[in-house]
């Protein structure tokens, strides 16, 4: 489902990140871990298109991400991708429901009762009416979730998606985000620093500073 070969990002003369391969099928979950300031948030955005790189390449359900401009990975990413980001960019000004129902409101195909489902997966029944400064932070993560799995993509980033929730909590979002990834034939790559949720994972992908393990 996506495929990095050879991937190195740098700002200036400093490297994040070098020759970074990575292949994630269908239905396969992976975990990749590393240090703070690693690059693993930079190496999630690469592979949605979101971020550029100095060499290698990023091939998204057959699509090599170089030979796409800038609307036709807006669109492959609107079909294909959920991202989970790190800070979460929850739409201030839309409610719970209309954040997580945006991504199937794009694709013109708005179903409220699905997302009445996704909100009830990741605990948030109930709270679909609220604005998101009404929330605390561990249920805007949830928001986030819910966002990311809605349209059922076939691939799912998620950059530390349970760093702000409770133990308990995290579990069961886990379990959400493995559960549709496997019912849905998705793939699954999850940024943590959690080892319970690594060791979760199909197989590990550790980012160093001096390359990858
Ligand atoms: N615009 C930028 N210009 C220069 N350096 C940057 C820029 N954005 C990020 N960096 C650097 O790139 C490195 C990788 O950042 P990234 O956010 O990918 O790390 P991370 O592994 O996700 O860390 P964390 O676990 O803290 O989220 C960091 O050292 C960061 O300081
Ligand atoms: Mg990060």
């Amino acid at each position: 489902m996506v495929s990095v070969r050879g991937l190195t990002k740098r700002y200036g003369e400093v490297p994040v990140f070098r020759d970074v391969s990575l292949d994630v099928a269908a239905g396969e979950f992976v975990a990749i871990v590393g240090e703070s300031g690693v690059g693993k948030s930079t190496l999630l955005n690469c592979m949605a298109g979101l971020d550029q790189w100095d060499a290698g390449s990023v091939t998204v359900a057959g699509n090599n991400l170089a030979d796409l401009d800038d609307d036709a990975r807006a669109l492959l990413r609107r079909e294909k991708l959920g991202f989970v980001f790190q800070a979460f960019h929850v739409l201030p000004h839309l409610d719970v429901a209309q954040n997580v129902g945006l991504p199937l409101l794009l694709l013109k195909r708005p179903d409220p009762g699905r997302v009445a489902q996704v909100l009830a997966e990741v605990g948030l029944d109930g709270l679909a009416a609220r604005l998101p400064q009404e929330l605390s932070g561990g249920q805007l993560q949830r928001v986030a979730i819910a966002r990311a799995l809605v349209h059922r993509p076939r691939l799912l980033l998620a950059d530390e998606p349970t760093g702000n929730l409770d133990p308990g909590t995290a579990t069961r979002v886990l379990d959400v985000l493995h559960d549709q990834a496997r019912a849905s034939g998705a793939a699954l790559v999850l940024v943590t620093h959690s080892a319970a949720a690594a060791g979760r994972a199909d197989r590990i992908l550790q980012l160093r500073e001096d390359g990858v393990a």
